[in-house]
């Protein structure tokens, strides 16, 4: 069967960027950033970028146009079953993510149809948890089925798998070539709005305020190397997947120095954005911005809407535009993980992409529905804390551990990636990815595991009170494991004929 290609290099571009932008960038960034030295946490967020990000985006691009295969495939054929299971491991914590980032993005939908009469009323918090989520049940419980998110929720997959069912490129390249450019217009008249808006200045300036103190701080550097990971879409199977999607004729090394610096653009914009709002919304109330920033669920879908109810005019018009920019850039970035075991399942067990995406995408779809019952909230709670904090930054972690050091495959990727690309690739590259991040994400992973886990977890979310241990624990220690559990399972499963061999001088 002949491999799906894009169409031209801008929409391998456009679709790469749809990926990394997303929900991180808006909500994410902008508090992590104020919260981590502010102006100053500009150092450690390039310095993660230039030795973490874009290094692994381009190994991850090498990767992915060296051996044309999703992310399973592509480690099979580098170093048989033995680096197999590292690509399943990724494409198991991107299903576990795309479950609940689906019901994110529905939330976003469906609050974008609010906007229009502020259909949250006054009180945004208690609209948010007890109206809007029926959050009425205890931790672990389902209750019932919250129509108010099932409904969007449908919606939020039908479009997902639609656009894949038509293709990487009728489907994936299309839709990202229309919600990207759509996505830039409608945000920037976001922010041109929020940083004209009476009190701006004082939320940017506590947003830029440097607090150059902070740089000495370890836990800065780790919070600016895990946003990086996390808003690249980098150890997450998706951009190896999509780069094995490229013509031979690619340039590989100047793609992702765009597509990282449109990413990291597209997140200075939401801080501003984001940050001239909470002054607008200080300075209304009396209070500092520090009181009214924050991040997540709370940003969005408690202050952002508070931000609404106050503004001087075209309330309704700008509401519908931020959650309308919400929507988008989950969309895109939904589509890209979700291609990664749409990819994986097909090339493993030789069925079409229709079928994949029927069956794998369909089974994400019915596991996403626990997030739309009333105790929905809990478990994504549950679900995120745990990935996040054990899923991608230590698949990166063993990403590079295993290629640079035990694989040694560090000189040829970097040959190929030369071969076609422009900017030629230096001592900078291999010394990033085999010394300066794993030393960066050790550090990391062995202060996770220091920490008491269960002390983290309560301060980490105590905005949703009383989960039980057994919960957190069992359930959370549940998701992770069984990410790698199905990992080595799979790659325990024999390759569909087709995909055995592999001629490394290709
Ligand atoms: N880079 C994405 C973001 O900033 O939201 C990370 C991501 C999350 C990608 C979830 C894909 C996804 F489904």
């Amino acid at each position: 069967m002949e491999r799906s290609q894009w169409g031209t290099r801008a929409g391998f571009i456009m679709a790469a960027v749809g990926s990394a932008v997303g929900l991180g960038n808006i909500w994410r960034f902008p508090y992590v950033a104020f919260e981590n030295g502010g102006g100053a946490f500009f150092i450690p967020y390039l310095f993660a970028l230039l030795t973490a990000g874009i290094p692994i985006l381009i190994l991850e691009f090498t990767i992915g146009h060296k051996y044309r295969g999703s992310a399973p495939l592509s480690f099979f054929r580098m170093g048989g079953k033995k680096l197999e299971w590292l690509g399943w491991w990724a494409v198991f914590v991107s299903f576990v993510i795309s479950v609940y980032y689906a019901v994110i993005i529905a939330w976003a939908m469906r609050y974008t149809i609010f906007s229009f009469n502020q259909a949250w009323g006054e009180d945004t918090q208690d609209f948010l948890f007890n109206e809007f989520l029926q959050l009425t049940v205890s931790p672990g419980q389902t209750g019932g089925i919250v129509w108010g998110v099932f409904i969007p929720l449908v919606l939020v997959w039908v479009i997902t798998l639609g656009i894949l069912l038509a293709g990487v490129k009728k489907g994936i390249e299309l839709a990202n070539r229309i919600f990207i450019p759509t996505l830039v217009v409608i945000f920037l008249a976001v922010v041109i709005r929020a940083v004209t808006l009476d009190g701006a200045l004082v939320g940017l300036e506590a947003f830029f305020q440097p607090d150059f103190g902070a740089i000495m701080d370890p836990s800065v550097w780790v919070a600016a190397y895990g946003h990086i990971f996390f808003s690249l879409s980098v150890a997450f199977a998706i951009m190896i997947t999509y780069s094995s999607y490229l013509p031979k004729k690619s340039d590989i090394t100047n793609n992702a120095f765009i597509t990282g610096f449109a990413n990291s653009s597209f997140e200075l914009l939401a801080g501003i954005g984001v940050f001239a709002a909470l002054g607008f919304m200080a300075s209304q109330q009396g209070v500092e911005v520090s009181e009214v920033a924050t991040a997540g669920v709370g940003l969005a879908f408690v202050v952002f809407p508070q931000i609404i109810n106050e503004f001087p005019g075209f309330n309704g018009l700008f509401g519908a535009l931020f959650f309308l920019s919400l929507t988008l850039a989950g969309l895109t970035s939904l589509m890209s993980i979700t291609e990664t075991y749409v990819a994986g399942f097909s090339e493993k067990f030789g069925i079409s992409r229709v079928k994949s995406v029927v069956f794998g995408g369909g089974a994400a779809a019915l596991i996403s529905i626990l997030f739309a019952t009333q105790g929905g909230l809990f478990f994504l709670d549950l679900a995120d804390y745990f990935i996040n904090q054990f899923g991608v930054a230590a698949i990166g972690l063993v990403e590079v551990v295993l290629i640079v050091w035990v694989f040694r495959k560090a000189d040829t990727l970097k040959a190929h990636a030369n071969e076609i690309s422009d900017i030629q690739l230096g001592g900078w590259w291999k010394f990033s990815l085999g010394i300066i991040t794993p030393i960066v994400l050790g550090y990391m992973m062995f202060g996770l595991l220091k920490l008491n886990i269960l002390q983290e977890f309560e301060t980490e979310t105590g905005n949703y009170e009383g989960y039980s241990n057994m919960f957190t624990l069992s359930g959370g220690v549940a998701v992770a494991a069984a990410a790698i559990i199905f990992g080595i399972l799979f790659s325990a499963a024999k390759w569909h004929k087709e995909q055995g061999e592999y001629d490394e001088r290709n």
